[in-house]
């Protein structure tokens, strides 16, 4: 099962979760804050220098004075400037590297998921989550870190200055404050539920796309386009729509703060006129006032903002850290086993069996005795849908088997080293992928080391040399994504050579000659006969003709194995393999007629 931390629920619990991607920009992270100090320190000046020029040009000041004011004013805006340059190259700087970090840790946390993660989690969530989610946190980390602080120092230092020149203006000055607040958090929350489903209503959009793309041929075959295009019109349309709500309040938000911040404006002209009138304050302090009033409206609609880049921020640090926290399914045990040995000989055994992919489902495989020794041919026939690729996907581990039910060179594979087991396994899967790379790179998948000459002999022994002699480029002929540009025979063999060049200790070959005509098939045969020799492989097949020289022949039926023996043994049982055999030599016949 995959297990989650405790989502937690406040901002500020949520904002925990930064730390640790902080952390090692930190030194960063305080020189970024100390320019930011710094800067806001150097601006508050100003209006002190303006109000102080004002009262002095009243006083019948000489020129010479004024071009001083002037030349500080000039001098500390200079200044503070250069520290808000600071501020940002550091701050931004910073920000892209916790975005480079974090997209790292997610790429690695998704390379260690099992199989069974991937139906949980469609791709085009995961897409959203390594996009639109990284992309918030960087905001987090950049622009929230820097607004939140200029925010806070602005209104404490200008809230501080104003009280200096009049403590009940300052206090009429922010009669709009609670209002303010209040419109801050409202809209806050709404934003961020409305983010939230947003977000979720694109992954919807590259979900869509992602599998379209994916299925272009069936798509395609299906005459399915015109339908494909309204489905994806209708999860386009509510990405929109989601859209459109949010717009609705964020476009809303700035409008009121801003009324709101003008009252207070007019509540200072009115009563800082009269305070000036009778003479209690000076023109150049009410100016002074004012320009400070100013200062601090922009922190109040930036808070706004901040609180909103913060709330994405974290609903998307949350969104990552659900994937980061969700433990692999299959993994290496606590207490890995220490007797596992270097060379795995390739003895393989189930010890009744008994697997079922989710609990309280029904078994797909039941009861499961087998012992094979290393080096033994097995072969596994049976319908489609009986457990022959459930059996296979169990020995490397793809899926887990029950503790103490299976077992390599006599030790339970869960407590194994996933890499040694994995290691000493060559596995063809019944639908091959490639990569959008040469045929050589796709060959030498498992084995990138490999030379030329080792890749064009498992190429040779995959049957791919006449393909391959086609090709315009031999084995450097770029395959398409997903290996698109070849056929479906000629993919599978570009899987068996991939297997092959492994030399695998236990070889796992799961249908992978279906797609190739039976005479391709039996010289591919003889050519693996010899590859066979000293290995343990199980070969799983519908076609007798593929399977009968195996040392040891399964009939897997419903998840059970119904018979088993040699070719020899199973035709004289006359059971469900003599009926399959009779009925394919007689397709045999007719086809041959
Ligand atoms: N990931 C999965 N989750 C749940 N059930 C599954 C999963 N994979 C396979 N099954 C079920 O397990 C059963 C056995 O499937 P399996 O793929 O092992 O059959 P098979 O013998 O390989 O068939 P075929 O000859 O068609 O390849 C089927 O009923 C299938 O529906
Ligand atoms: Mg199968």
């Amino acid at each position: 099962m995959i297990s989650f931390r405790r989502e937690p629920a406040t901002l500020l619990n949520r904002l925990t979760y930064l730390w640790p991607y902080l952390r090692p920009h930190r030194r960063k992270l305080t020189l970024g804050i100390l320019a930011i100090v710094a800067g806001v320190l150097l601006g508050l000046v100003s209006p002190l220098l303006v109000g102080r020029a004002i009262d002095a040009v009243r006083r019948h000041v000489s020129a010479a004075e004024l071009a001083g004011y002037a030349g500080m004013i000039l001098g500390f805006s200079l200044v503070q400037g250069i520290f808000t340059y600071l501020q940002r190259m550091v701050l931004v700087a910073m920000s892209r590297d916790v975005e480079f970090d974090l997209r790292n840790v997610y790429f690695a946390a998704l390379e260690k998921q099992s199989p069974a993660f991937f139906h949980q989690y469609p791709t085009g969530d995961l897409m959203a989550r390594a996009t639109n989610d990284i992309q918030a946190v960087r905001m987090l980390c950049g622009p929230a870190i820097m607004y939140s602080i200029t925010t806070v120092i602005t209104g404490l230092g200008a809230l501080l200055l104003m009280a200096r020149i009049n403590a009940r203006l300052t206090l009429i000055a922010l009669v709009t404050a609670p209002l303010v607040a209040g419109a801050t958090s409202l809209f806050g929350r709404r934003i961020h539920l409305l983010f939230t489903s947003v977000q979720e209503k694109f992954a919807n959009v590259s979900a869509r796309v992602q599998e379209n793309l994916a299925g272009v041929r069936v798509v395609r075959a299906y005459a399915r386009e015109a339908r494909e295009e309204e489905d994806f019109g209708r999860v386009n349309e509510e990405y929109l729509e989601g859209n459109r709500r949010l717009i609705a309040w964020s476009v809303a938000f700035h409008p009121i703060l801003q009324a709101l911040i003008g009252l207070g404006f007019a509540a200072v002209l009115w009563y800082g006129g009269l305070l000036v009138i009778r003479g209690r304050i000076s023109i150049g302090q009410f100016v002074t006032f004012q320009l400070f009033l100013g200062k601090l409206a922009w922190p109040m609609i930036a808070l706004g903002w901040v609180v909103n880049l913060a709330q994405r921020g974290t609903a998307s640090l949350v969104r990552i850290q659900k994937i980061l926290d969700a433990e692999p399914a299959i993994r290496d045990a606590a207490d890995p086993e220490p007797a596992t040995p270097d060379q795995i000989h390739g003895s393989v055994r189930f010890r009744s069996l008994t697997f079922a992919y989710h609990e309280g489902d029904a078994p797909v495989l039941s009861d499961v005795d087998l012992q094979v020794a290393a080096g033994q041919t097995v072969a596994v026939v049976g319908r489609t849908g009986a457990g022959k690729t459930t059996l296979l996907a169990l020995i490397p581990r793809l899926i887990d088997p029950p503790p103490g039910t299976l077992t390599v060179d006599g030790l339970d594979v869960r407590r194994m080293p996933l890499a040694r087991l994995r290691s000493a396994i060559g596995m063809v899967p019944q639908e091959t992928f490639l990569f959008s790379a040469t045929i050589r790179e796709n060959i030498a998948l498992g084995r990138p080391d490999a030379s030329l000459e080792e890749v064009a002999r498992a190429a040779r022994l995959a049957g791919l040399e006449q393909d391959l002699a086609a090709f315009p480029h031999g084995l450097d002929t770029v395959v398409g994504e997903r290996g698109l540009t070849l056929s479906g025979g000629q993919k599978q063999r570009v899987a068996l050579a991939r297997a092959l060049l492994r030399e695998p200790r236990i070889l796992l070959l799961d249908d992978c000659l279906s797609a190739v005509d039976t005479q391709t098939e039996e010289l591919i045969l003889s050519n693996l006969r010899q590859v066979f020799e000293g290995r343990t492989v199980f070969l799983v097949s519908h076609r007798i003709s593929t399977v009968k020289d195996a040392d040891l022949i399964l009939v897997l039926d419903h998840g059970r194995i119904a018979e088993r023996g040699t070719h020899g043994q199973l035709i004289a049982a006359g059971g469900l393999y003599a009926d399959l055999h009779q009925r394919q030599l007689l397709e045999e016949e007719l086809a041959a007629v």
